[in-house]
């Protein structure tokens, strides 16, 4: 099965951006589509500045960083993507905004495009069930910093065709990156294990058993995790990480997966993580 080559990106935030950056240091064109031109901008920002840095670390060239940049153009339209051979979903983690963007999408596509979601969490094959030709939905989880992680999790739906598969494995390979087939699952299998030992390691915070630094000296030292949960958490961003934990909590309606009130406090706030400038932690530059 051979890997598509046009590819269209849906959500030009932390993961689309990175999403699309790949995607065109590995030489394909790219069309990158977001709601405004500010966060098209934000996302052609975040690009520049990540190849930017891999320049100044000596993994490649001023040229290179060019032509990763000259193969991305962006969009605010659907219509613009219709000539993909796959389009990944990496707009916020909504369910039901998810299942409008991929409405719409399958009907500005041709009826073989590939509709991959990066959802961190939600149901695959209820996303699919929700358009026309079920059997082209898959997820494509990729991991964040997306320019740095090895690892994209496939995940089929029930209803995802084997050539469906095989195309997004080939892609994931064409990327450098290194797939691993899970099947559909509330979480899959990265978040139900890791979103609920953030949500511990909040609870930890939010009962006064230590500190926020505290939290994650213990795991980075003991454990040897290269970042703490709760630094882990400002990445990732605490709305989705909320968001994926009631995932979990409805998927299998198990009261183990109970958010903790502190990451509904934070999201109610704005303290959403390094996105918006404070979370566990502050992060001046942002503010
Ligand atoms: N943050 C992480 O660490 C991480 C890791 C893996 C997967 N994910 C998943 O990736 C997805 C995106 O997460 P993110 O962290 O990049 O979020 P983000 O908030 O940085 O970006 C989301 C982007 O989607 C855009 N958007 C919203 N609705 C849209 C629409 N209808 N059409 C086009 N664009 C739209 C927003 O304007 C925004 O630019 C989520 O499903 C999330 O669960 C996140």
């Amino acid at each position: 099965m051979n890997a598509p080559r046009r590819v269209g990106v849906v959500g030009a935030g932390q993961m689309g951006s990175g999403i699309a950056q790949v995607c065109a240091q590995a030489g394909l064109p790219v069309v990158l589509r977001d709601l405004d031109e500010a966060a098209l901008a934000r996302g052609l920002q975040a690009i520049g500045s990540s190849l930017d840095r891999m320049v100044a670390k000596g993994r490649i060239d001023g040229e290179a960083r060019e032509a990763a940049l000259s193969r991305i153009v962006t969009t605010l339209q659907s219509a613009a993507l219709a000539d993909c051979d796959i389009v990944i979903e990496a707009a916020t983690e909504n369910e039901p905004l998810k299942a409008r963007i991929f409405t719409e999408l399958a009907g500005a596509v041709p009826a073989d495009t590939i509709l991959a979601s990066n959802t961190s969490s939600i149901s695959l094959t209820r996303l699919a069930a929700a358009v026309p030709g079920p059997q082209r939905m898959i997820g494509m989880h990729f991991m964040n910093p997306v320019p740095v992680m090895p690892l994209v999790e496939i995940i089929r739906a029930r209803q995802t065709a084997q050539g469906t598969y095989d195309a997004v494995e080939a892609l994931t390979r064409t990327l450098g990156k290194t797939p691993v087939e899970v099947h559909n699952s509330p979480g899959f299998v990265s978040n139900r294990v890791l979103i609920p030992m953030i949500n511990e390691a909040a609870f930890c915070l939010h009962e006064g058993v230590a500190g926020a630094e505290e939290i994650d000296s213990v795991m980075r030292l003991g454990m040897n995790h290269p970042m703490g949960p709760l630094a882990l958490a400002d990445l990732i961003g605490i709305d989705t990480v909320l968001a994926i934990m009631r995932v979990l909590q409805e998927g299998f309606a198990d009261s183990k997966y109970r958010p903790c009130p502190l990451l509904v406090e934070m999201v109610d706030a704005g303290h959403l993580g390094r996105k918006s400038g404070r979370g566990f932690y502050e992060y001046p530059a942002k503010t």
